[in-house]
């Protein structure tokens, strides 16, 4: 009987075989789905689109809602693609700890890699390209006096600039958002090509204006990555796929020049591209096989000035907000400063220990806003198991920052902006370990002790010579989030009043 049904079957034409085949795939990859137990769908997505439609009023919002009806842990269908967002401190700590080596890619991002040099470097790269890179400018960093004095020196010499500029404008109401990015971004310029710009140099207001451009423009991203075809129809730009592959292309033409500029000029020796090329040649004389190079380097340089310099200018613009909405904490620090200080001394990095208050002011600022609310997207590499469901090999993985840093398990009140929640009985500053707003794992975010550095030089020095205002104070800026890739305020207008 088997002998019979075996050699009819050997007569069947190709076209058979081939379909009981591909019939055969599709039944054992459903049934493996079934058996998989994926992390539970908040609601029914839609046909081809997924949920995308449901995340139009912003991603923040639709996450945030579906924390509360769905648990911890939940799927979602950007497209046809699987995403899976974590929303507890136990459950990401169980993915980039426990399970570092399955959750430390990044999944390939259709946008990035059709721009130059699109998946090299640090933020966007994986495997040994991302462990060399980063490993070499971590080092490198470090060098340059990352978490360290040194770099407090290098900060305060952009500060007495950028305070000047503040100055300048005597009062009157202003936006001094770009002015902070500028200063920020100086701090990391100076380490990467061994100078700052003038605030008005036209090449580096450019490339601020397109970096603050693209965080707008990337608010489309889970769309732009589902469906990367949106950048060939022809027509209005509805949702920013082809400015933003505009812009990238213009940013990355920046930073070529730069580096071509960097390179060309013999004086300054002193900066992140020549330790750079100096490893590079120690490696390839040791005869080690290495992916420093050109490329890799272009983007090395624009990871850290864009990471470096939208997150923490973002920061810094919720601390002056939060400052309007709230003056008695303002007059907190001011006599903080007053008494550890004085009138007439620069802050220096040393006097952070003293200043409980301010530091207590910052961590509050950093949980408060949370400026990168879901990290970074991360690629499940293999299959796994979390919370007894299972997150399948290739499927994207975010770990939801801002519900962490507004548990209400953890922080009782976390809606309230209250700096007093970082300091214990006895005045002294205590910090949970759920304060993720750098996340955590082998992907931790690489400038957290520059950014903290950053943010308390900032305030203390703009909080030592100016009083902050609101331009209307019976109309406060609002403190709803601007929609935008970071969790940005809405722009405002603030007025600086000299102390004396
Ligand atoms: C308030 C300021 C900042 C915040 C809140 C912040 C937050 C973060 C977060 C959440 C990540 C993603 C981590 C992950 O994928 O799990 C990250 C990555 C990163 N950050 Fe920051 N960051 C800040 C400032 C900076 C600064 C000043 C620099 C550079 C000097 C920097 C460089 C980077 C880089 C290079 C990565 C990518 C790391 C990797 O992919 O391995 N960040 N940051």
């Amino acid at each position: 009987m088997l002998h019979e049904v075996v050699s009819s079957a050997l007569q069947l034409p190709p076209l058979v075989y081939l379909a009981v085949v591909l019939s055969t795939i599709l039944y054992m990859r459903a049934r493996r789905r079934v058996r998989w137990h994926i992390p539970p769908l908040p609601c029914r997505p839609y046909p081809i689109v997924g949920h995308l439609p449901m995340l139009k009023d912003g991603f923040s919002k639709a996450i945030g809602k579906w924390r509360k009806s769905t648990g911890d842990i939940f799927s979602l269908y950007t497209g046809p693609k699987l995403m899976v967002v974590i929303n507890s401190y136990a459950l990401v700590k169980e993915a980039f700890i426990k399970h570092a080596d399955v959750f430390s890619d990044r999944p390939e991002s259709v946008i990035i890699k059709n721009t130059p040099f699109g998946d090299l470097g640090i933020i966007h790269s994986s495997g040994a390209n991302w462990k060399e890179q980063r490993g070499v400018s971590f080092s490198i960093l470090r060098s340059f006096g990352m978490g360290k004095n040194s770099l407090g020196e290098k900060i305060n010499e952009e500060m007495s600039f950028f305070l000047q500029a503040l100055s300048d404008l005597r009062g009157k109401p202003t936006d001094i958002h770009m002015l902070a990015n500028a200063s920020i971004s100086n701090v990391i310029c100076s380490i990467l090509f061994g100078h700052r710009f003038e605030y008005d140099d036209p090449y580096f207001t450019k490339l601020i204006k397109l970096m603050d451009e693209n965080m707008s423009l990337l608010r489309y991203y889970p769309l732009l990555t589902a469906f990367p075809w949106l950048k060939y129809i022809p027509g209005p730009d509805r949702y920013g796929a082809k400015k933003l592959l505009q812009n990238l292309q213009d940013t990355s033409n920046h930073f070529k020049y730069q580096l071509i500029k960097t390179t060309e000029d013999e004086c300054g020796t002193d900066n992140f591209i020549n330790a750079y090329y100096q490893e590079k040649r120690k490696r390839e004389k040791a005869g080690n096989s290495t992916t420093l190079g050109d490329n890799n380097l272009l983007r090395v340089i624009g990871n850290l000035f864009v990471a470096g310099t939208e997150t923490t200018g973002t920061a810094l613009r919720w601390a002056m907000l939060l400052a309007i909405h709230y003056p008695d904490t303002q007059e907190k620090i001011y006599k903080e400063i007053s008494d550890v200080i004085g009138a007439e001394r620069t802050p220096v990095i040393e006097d952070k220990s003293h200043m409980n208050y301010t530091m207590a002011f910052i961590y509050e600022i950093l949980r408060f806003a949370c400026v990168a609310p879901y990290s970074l997207p991360h690629l499940c590499s293999e299959n796994v198991e979390i919370a007894g469901y299972t997150i399948p090999k290739g499927t994207t993985v975010i770990a939801n920052l801002y519900e962490i840093l507004h548990d209400d398990e953890t922080w009782g009140d976390p809606y309230a902006f209250r700096p007093e929640r970082f300091l214990d009985k006895d005045q002294g500053v205590t910090v949970p370990e759920e304060f993720l707003p750098f996340s955590l794992g082998r992907r931790y975010c690489m400038g957290d002790s520059v950014a903290k550095m950053n943010l308390f030089l900032l305030v203390t020095g703009i909080f030592q010579r100016f009083e902050v205002r609101a331009e209307d104070p019976k109309n406060l800026p609002s403190l709803e989030p601007r929609l935008s890739a970071a969790n940005s305020p809405q722009l405002y207008r603030l007025r600086l009043i000299e102390r004396k």
